[in-house]
């Protein structure tokens, strides 16, 4: 599909470019490494937009995000910024970036920026200042609060990464909140000095010329100042992943507190003077009401991902209900950033088995909203296998938890090269998987492959009125285990069926032309009658 095609309206062209876009998540420490040091840059991003974008064989996604270049001790590797307006050397500088923007937008790329107000790194100035001395000017752009009169921590609150969210500093003799690392202190977003220096790095992003912000762990900005203790768990509202200790309270006072709502609005007043910028939310509630407040009714979030999708089972009704509620909530009017992996998550051939991988890309890309493609997705890349002298995650070394470097490895771009091209140096983490065919160099020219599917998945998405516009309405009364979705724009209509049961089955009723299949062989085919599948098949079609 030759990008003139596109009629997603872009950023100067019109505001909400991003309703239907397919957004690429770029893991920069394992995209490409340009300078030979085993990491992932922004060079290295440029040097690789011809996968992306503008080139023959590209994937022509609409946007990119990149997670975190800045300054940063990288104890989180990244999300712990001790400058939240400059670029940490090991990505390169800000001539760098600025060329890969300048590329990225020659392309018609929207490029969006990771944004990290929760907290940031105990090496920030503004933190080594606030813990100088109780009576420093910074003091209060932290949380500190004195010990409990046993000495231990204020209450009863547990940090994500595992542990109590409280560090003591015995100089100053209080402590500090953290909802993350102990190494990663919580902004007061009470305080307004706070709110304005955050403001000016939106500012500066914004101002370069981004195309929106990816703002990280909203949910975590403000707390309850009360400092109530946390009751004992009931129901999954938390990210499943979190340390046994967090995972075993129930988060009301230090989790979505609603102070929280009126900073999005703020967000919001900042981008609006940047007509089209995305702000994109990572709100991770697992309840839908909680979380679509976040939109603030059309003054918050553009879009907030559906995480519910990264923690669902194969298994049709558990999808149904982990998206058909919350389109009801949010109404015609809001999209929704449908994701299944993430530097976070399992990756999809890994968390539902690689015969599955292509219908929930037929899922994901059925889905009304932005699709979300994690790197290394569109090849079937597995979960690495990390040996335990080289594990990175915090949170695994921590032994708090699963680890997240699995999903975090190395680009495949040509196995016939060292480190698959992606270094010349041995890569922070192992590559994935040596599999033949599992690089982009084997996949791009093989209509078979699974880079060939996400391209023509990505195309259709961008010609099919029904997928880019359409209503969505879930089926009912089809077979066990079939997932099906009817999309609607005008008088054009599609349906999209995903057989998650364990046998075959037939659906009849909806006659068509199948316009995808996660069987290639079927593409083309003219169903009058009976639409049959077997387990794991996915299709879409366009309804005659
Ligand atoms: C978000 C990021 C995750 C990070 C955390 C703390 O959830 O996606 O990678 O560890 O925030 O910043």
């Amino acid at each position: 599909m030759a990008s003139s095609d596109v009629r997603l309206v872009t950023k100067s062209g019109g505001e909400r470019w991003w309703e239907n876009a397919v957004l690429y998540q770029i893991y920069i420490r394992s995209y490409q490494d340009s300078n030979g040091d085993g990491v992932g840059d922004l060079e290295g991003i440029r040097q690789r937009l011809d996968h992306l974008k503008g080139a023959s064989g590209a994937l022509d996604v609409d946007a990119i995000w990149i997670t975190p270049f800045y300054p940063s001790p990288m104890a989180d590797f990244g999300y712990d910024v001790s400058d939240y307006c400059a670029v940490h050397p090991l990505f390169g500088d800000l001539d760098a970036f600025d060329r890969l923007l300048a590329d990225c937008h020659a392309r018609g790329l929207q490029l969006i920026v990771d944004f990290v107000p929760n907290h940031c790194s105990i090496e920030h100035p503004w933190f080594v200042e606030s813990r100088s001395s109780r009576d420093n000017p910074k003091r209060d752009w932290f949380i500190w609060r004195d010990p409990a009169p046993d000495g231990g921590p204020p209450n009863n609150w547990k940090a994500m990464f595992g542990g109590d969210s409280w560090e003591f500093d015995p100089a100053t003799g209080q402590y500090y909140y953290h909802h993350f690392l102990a190494s990663q202190p919580d902004l007061n977003w009470r305080n307004p000095d706070v709110r304005a220096a955050m403001y000016d790095a939106m500012h500066f992003w914004l101002d370069r010329g981004v195309d929106g912000l990816r703002v990280d762990a909203v949910q975590t900005l403000t707390e309850n100042e009360a400092l109530t203790d946390n009751p004992p768990a009931e129901g999954p509202t938390v990210k499943a992943k979190a340390g046994s200790e967090f995972a075993s309270q129930q988060h009301i006072n230090d989790i979505d507190w609603p102070d929280n709502i009126e900073i999005v609005r703020q967000f919001r007043d900042v981008t609006d003077d940047y007509p089209g910028a995305l702000l994109l939310g990572e709100v991770y509630l697992l309840e839908h009401e909680r979380m679509v407040r976040y939109y603030a009714s059309g003054r918050g979030f553009d879009l907030c991902f559906n995480f519910l999708l990264v923690n669902m089972p194969w298994n049709a009704d558990a999808f149904r209900n982990a998206i058909e509620p919350l389109h009801d909530l949010l109404g015609d009017e809001f999209r929704i950033a449908n994701v299944l992996s993430s530097h976070d998550e399992s990756r999809i051939a890994t968390r539902f088995g690689p015969e599955r991988a292509r219908a929930a890309a037929i899922l994901l890309f059925g889905l009304r909203g932005m699709t979300t493609v994690y790197q290394g997705d569109e090849l079937g890349l597995p979960d690495g296998v990390i040996p335990n002298d080289r594990l990175q995650d915090p949170f695994a070394l921590a032994g708090h938890g699963l680890s997240r470097d699995p999903a975090r490895t190395p680009m495949q771009w040509d196995l016939g090269q060292p480190y698959a091209g992606f270094s010349t140096a041995e890569p922070w983490l192992p590559l994935a998987t040596d599999h033949p065919g599992m690089d982009v160099a084997g996949q791009r020219d093989d209509p078979a492959s699974m880079l060939a599917f996400y391209r023509d998945l990505i195309a259709f998405k961008r010609v099919s009125e029904p997928l880019r516009e359409g209503s969505q309405r879930f089926i009912d009364d089809l077979p066990e285990g079939v997932l099906g979705i009817l999309r609607e724009a005008g008088n054009q209509r599609a349906v999209i069926f995903v057989h998650m049961g364990e046998s075959r089955c037939e659906i009849a009723g909806w006659p068509g032309r199948i316009a995808i299949a996660s069987d290639r062989n079927r593409e083309g085919e003219t169903v009058t009658g009976i639409l049959s599948l077997e387990p794991n098949d996915a299709v879409v079609m366009a309804l005659s």
